[in-house]
């Protein structure tokens, strides 16, 4: 069943956060169905604009149609992840899409807030939400480079101006993660001080935390072994995700976790069997890996066993 992120933050606010999963292809998705469903958790599907044009954005629509017939009890958002305006636009047209985020972090303030708000009235008037971002993440987010040594973190006295004036039903806080493999190079970390001020700014407000991944060095080393390269990668401790979830964080983006396990499990299958040349079997694998890996993310984001008590909530 797909739902707006309001129901899901409603049901999670302070207590835990809600995993937000992108996706690019069929492997992918039944994964994340199967995955939600062992751990009885409600998630956000994320669709990016890179995803959209990975094959044709029908094709993922059709994909996650086909996977709601196949897993009826699911309880999920269908989320637009990092849109422009014109993507952001497309997808309320669209019909499909319950939640898109408009990410006009780049621009200055006033400009942020104008062309978020063109997305909010546009939204709202065929009751989709909107996650708006406020403050800058290092690394690399689609077309825009933020050096690391230049991000911006949201600013908690900007952070209840931008949702005033915007109108946006969630914001996303730059409070020190960067999307990718390589968050930290020395001993950076969150900043839950600046989250406990916007939250004490916005109290009740739905917060959203982009460039979670956790970068398991297990993970990484067994790509390593495998003939990967990935040297000096390092994500966000995922014990860290209660605590900001009590702060108000009730959306947490996992992404480049998700491509590891695909390496992983690719790079070990053909260099175990050099001789295969099958897509299935590896395609298999993966998908149980994956459905394997979404169960204990949701356990670390406390999401995992809440599937029933938001079923109760979205009637
Ligand atoms: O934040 C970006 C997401 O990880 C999506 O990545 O634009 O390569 O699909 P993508
Ligand atoms: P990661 O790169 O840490 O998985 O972040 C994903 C993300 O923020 C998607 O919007
Ligand atoms: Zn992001």
């Amino acid at each position: 069943m797909i739902v707006t992120t309001k129901k899901l933050f409603e049901a999670a606010y302070g207590k835990y956060a809600i995993g937000a999963y992108n996706i690019n292809n069929l492997e992918q998705a039944m994964g994340l169905f199967q995955g939600n469903l062992d751990s009885q958790a409600p998630f956000i599907l994320q669709i990016s604009k890179g995803a959209r044009s990975y094959t044709n954005k029908l094709m993922l629509e059709a994909l996650i149609r086909g996977a709601d017939e196949v897993f009826p009890e699911a309880i999920f958002a269908v989320h637009l992840d990092h849109g422009d305006e014109e993507t952001a636009m497309d997808c309320i047209n669209s019909g499909f899409y319950s939640s898109v985020m408009i990410d006009a972090s780049h621009a200055p303030f006033d400009e942020n807030i104008a062309i978020t708000k063109r997305v909010v009235d546009a939204a709202h008037a065929k009751g989709i939400v909107v996650e708006a971002e406020l403050g800058q993440l290092g690394g690399v987010e689609e077309d825009i480079s933020v050096d690391e040594a230049d991000a911006k973190l949201t600013n908690p006295v900007e952070a209840k101006e931008f949702v005033e004036r915007s109108g946006c039903d969630s914001l996303a806080c730059a409070i020190g993660t960067s999307h990718g493999a390589f968050k930290f190079t020395g001993t950076q970390g969150l900043h839950f001080d600046v989250l406990a001020n916007i939250q004490k700014n916005l109290p009740g407000f739905p917060l959203v935390m982009h460039g979670s991944s956790s970068v398991p060095q297990e993970e990484v080393a067994r790509i390593n072994d495998a003939g990967g390269k990935m040297l000096g990668a390092k994500g966000v401790d995922a014990d860290q995700f209660k605590r900001a979830a009590e702060l108000g964080v009730t959306k947490i983006n996992i992404d480049t976790d998700g491509r590891l396990v695909w390496t992983r499990v690719h790079r070990e299958f053909f260099r175990d069997k050099p001789e295969n040349f099958d897509l299935r079997p590896p395609g298999k694998i993966f998908m149980a890996a994956y459905a394997e890996f979404i169960a204990a993310k949701n356990v670390k984001l406390g999401s995992a066993g809440q599937l029933e008590n938001v079923r109760k909530l979205v009637g």
